[in-house]
């Protein structure tokens, strides 16, 4: 059957006005239905809101976590020197490397009442990652059996090539240093350079009272820096051997404590003749069972004569117009041809740990040097003072840790 156009735009008219009937038709909804749809919508809306809200919350208690775990962070340092000056590390490691309490509490000097504050400690540091923790059902229901870890290994013995970092940490941790950061603010109103929070709150800088209170400070202080070489260099001489095989004849350490580090070179390097150069209060208290030679100077007047100087630890105590001068005066002291300064500090942005704890430690340690005013420096500050002084090159070699060597150029 043929339609004509009119026909057809007719019937396609009526199509369209049924189907709108029927849309139409289906959204006519009884009151019971309008209602539970309204309370639907209502109960979504709240939900909404509801998941906002717990958001917001939640983005405000983390924060507050946060903040909570950040100002409670030293409690954790606290715990760290409980256990040393307690001697825990070492009852465990008497004990086999692994000890429940009551066998921690025969080897330290507890009162009985504190047993229990002993097990919170030992939480602390189990959740630190300084000992391990497991249970054991030991025939007396379960036990909690506490170990070393590599951490705390480092914490223990000390005698026959053991490398024990206490002395290091026990400094670390005295009240002459942590007393130093309680008024950064007064600190940080006051004219650079001087005096450092450490004069600030002790009267005389570093090296001053070390002088002054040989016994007591200096000892500690001296002891601390021998823990550290002797841990480190280990790992110097393994892992930068060719640093020192190529040096001619001689090496002198400057500001090298009581030799901790001049020791183990001399040991490992026979070639080499060594010389460690200091303070005359700490050459004085220097070991005399050794082949290494002591001599009492000022690295700000002059250094000995010497093929290499190696440089420990030292840069990073003082700003950079003393380094200049102290470098000054080693590129003074060795060849010109074949003649080199060894660095060991921190670069700041290298090292061997791919850890994120890396930079961080890094920069917590520059926070914490700027006690006496030094700073750590990266590799871009390092340059600076390194071409300052008149150096014309330099090599840094990432491979201790948080810290590198550097070999420097005249
Ligand atoms: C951080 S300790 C490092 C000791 C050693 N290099 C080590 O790493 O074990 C700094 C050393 O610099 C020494 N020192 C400070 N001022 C000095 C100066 N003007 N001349 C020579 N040594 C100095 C201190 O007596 C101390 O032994």
């Amino acid at each position: 059957m043929l339609l004509s156009k009119e026909q057809k735009h007719t019937i396609a008219e009526q199509q369209h006005t049924r189907t709108e009937q029927q849309v139409l038709d289906a959204m006519v909804l009884s009151k019971d239905q309008q209602h539970t749809i309204a309370e639907q919508q209502h109960t979504l809306s709240e939900q909404q809101h509801a998941t906002k809200r717990s958001t917001e919350q939640q983005v405000m208690l983390d924060a507050e976590l946060q903040l909570w775990n950040h100002t409670f962070g030293y409690v954790k340092s606290m715990a760290l020197k409980a256990a040393l000056d307690l001697g825990i590390p070492d009852a465990i490691h008497q004990h086999g490397g692994s000890a429940t309490l009551p066998q921690i509490v025969t080897r330290v000097t507890l009162h009985p009442s504190k047993t229990s504050c002993l097990r919170r400690l030992m939480r602390v540091l189990t959740l630190t990652g300084v000992f391990g923790v497991q249970h054991h059902d030991g025939g007396n229901g379960d036990e909690l059996v506490y170990r070393l870890t590599p951490a705390s290994r480092l914490l223990v013995g000390g005698s026959s090539g053991q490398q024990n970092l206490s002395p290091f940490l026990t400094l670390m941790l005295g009240p002459l240093f942590v007393s130093s950061f309680l008024d950064l603010r007064g600190w940080f109103q006051h004219e650079t350079p001087d005096p450092s929070p450490f004069k600030m709150t002790h009267g005389r800088d570093i090296w001053e009272l070390a002088a002054h209170d040989a016994a007591g400070f200096g000892r500690l202080f001296n002891a601390g820096m021998v823990a550290d070489s002797d841990f480190i260099m280990d790992v110097v001489v393994r892992e930068c051997g060719a640093v020192f095989r190529g040096i001619r004849g001689s090496l002198v350490d400057v500001a090298g404590g009581l030799g901790g580090a001049g020791q183990t070179i001399a040991r490992a390097f026979p070639h080499l003749e060594c010389t460690v150069m200091d303070l005359p209060n700490v050459v004085a208290g220097a070991p005399a069972d050794t082949t290494v030679k002591y001599v009492a100077g000022d690295m700000f007047e002059s250094v000995p004569s010497a093929d290499a100087v190696f440089l420990k630890w030292i840069m990073h105590d003082w700003g950079d117009a003393d380094c200049v001068k102290i470098l000054k005066n080693c590129k003074k002291a060795i060849p010109a041809e074949g003649g080199k300064v060894i660095i060991l500090d921190i670069v700041v942005g290298a090292g061997s740990s791919s850890s994120d704890r890396n930079v961080e430690t890094q920069c917590l340690f520059d926070l914490f040097i700027m006690f006496i005013n030094g700073a750590e420096r990266d590799e871009r500050e390092w340059k600076k003072i390194i071409f300052e002084a008149g150096f014309r090159s330099y090599n840094i070699i990432p491979v201790l840790g948080i810290r590198s060597i550097i070999e420097v150029y005249p």
